[in-house]
């Protein structure tokens, strides 16, 4: 018996939708009362120890991935994190392009076009075969660039880009940096100080296990000040309780894109499951994920289906991704056998084995695809 699978609440079958929401951890359902137990006994007077939990979420972070808790910013979502960032922009002559790829999630795209309005150009990379090699990034590359976003595991295929890389040549170009780690932020270790980009945003929802509402901006402290979001409020300012409406300063940490009043449980709930998936380790969840999707693989070349994700495990992510000929009827078939899965056009049907899953329920999906379906 995988002996993670009694820390998490798993739903009764074999649960392989951690690339949409990670299953809850068993001590993050006991410590979410501590919200509650301030709440009860302090109400208002709460506030102080509110605000050390919501720290609390951006030291988990740090250990996670490695910067400096200071440039965490708590985010409600990934969405509104990309948002902060394109309206803090600083004005640079002749660099008027937006850089993205077809492989973004969409989110990001509308967030994007927005920026068209301000005079800005949107460039998407075209995604062709999902394969985004560092030289198709470079071509995008131009010194009119303004910013480019990346995203370091893609939500349909899984493609895992080279980001380092990517980083580092934009950064030659004088190109702001964006990394999305939604899809990979527990899933795969990262070090954000390795990688020196702009801007990193992901959430917790996925593969960190810690539900909706808790995403988060890092923002690199060399870069920090030539960056002034205006989608502000009083945690944005320097000094919250200052109550001069008249003096606004910005904090001088990634504390300047928070905004008003922030929520407190999602963040409290969030924290304890990185806790957790750091307790666990990172390392040792992507080795245990990539001999599981490494088993889809083979199944899925010898039954000769079609898979969508990079069969070469290095620009793989955590999701298997297999195209069928009828998909809506494989999905429900899977559906009646509590396997759970999702669907997304173009790409197929979507697998994500966690550390808690194991080769046994690997196995039982496998018998149950059928070449032609
Ligand atoms: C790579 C990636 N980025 C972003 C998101 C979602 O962003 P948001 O938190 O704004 O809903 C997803 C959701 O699946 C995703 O896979």
């Amino acid at each position: 018996m995988n002996q993670y699978k009694q820390r998490f609440f798993i739903p009764k079958g074999i649960y392989l939708l951690n690339h949409s929401v990670g299953c809850l951890p068993k001590r993050t359902a006991l410590e979410k009362e501590r919200f509650f137990d301030l709440w009860k006994l302090q109400g208002g007077e709460a506030w102080d120890q509110w605000l050390s939990l919501i720290n609390e979420f951006c030291h988990s972070l740090s250990t996670l991935l490695h910067g400096n808790p200071d440039e965490f910013c708590p985010q409600t979502n990934v969405s509104s994190a990309v948002c902060k960032i394109l309206h803090s922009l600083p004005h640079r002559k002749n660099r008027s392009k937006l850089i993205l790829s077809e492989a973004d999630f969409p989110s990001i795209g509308f967030a994007l076009s927005q920026m068209e309005r301000m005079g800005y150009q949107i460039e998407f990379l075209p995604t062709k075969d999902g394969n985004f090699s560092l030289e198709r990034w470079k071509q995008h590359l131009t010194k009119d660039t303004q910013l480019v976003f990346m995203t370091h595991i893609t939500y349909g295929n899984s493609f895992l880009n080279p980001v380092t890389e990517i980083i580092k040549y934009a950064k030659e170009q004088g190109v702001i940096t964006v990394v999305d780690i939604a899809q990979s932020a527990g899933l795969v270790p990262i070090n954000v100080r390795v990688w020196n980009a702009d801007f990193v945003v992901g959430s917790s929802i996925k593969w960190l296990c810690g539900g909706p509402g808790a995403a988060f901006l890092w923002v690199n402290s060399e870069s920090l000040f030539n960056f002034e979001p205006i989608d502000v409020g009083w945690f944005s300012h320097e000094n919250p309780f200052e109550f001069d409406i008249y003096n606004f300063q910005y904090a001088k940490n990634a504390k300047r894109f928070w905004g008003g009043t922030p929520s407190v449980l999602p963040f409290v709930i969030a924290q304890v499951s990185i806790d957790e998936i750091n307790s666990i380790g990172v390392d040792k969840i992507q080795v245990h994920n990539q001999i599981l999707t490494e088993l889809f693989i083979h199944a899925v070349c010898a039954k000769k289906l079609t898979v969508s994700t990079p069969l070469e495990p290095s620009q793989r992510g955590g999701t298997v991704a297999i195209q069928f000929s009828h998909p809506q009827k494989v999905y429900e078939r899977f559906k009646q056998e509590n396997i759970f899965i999702d669907m997304r056009p173009s790409f197929g049907l979507r697998f994500s084995p966690h550390i808690y899953n194991d080769e046994q329920e690997i196995e039982k999906v496998i018998a149950l695809m059928q070449a032609g379906d």
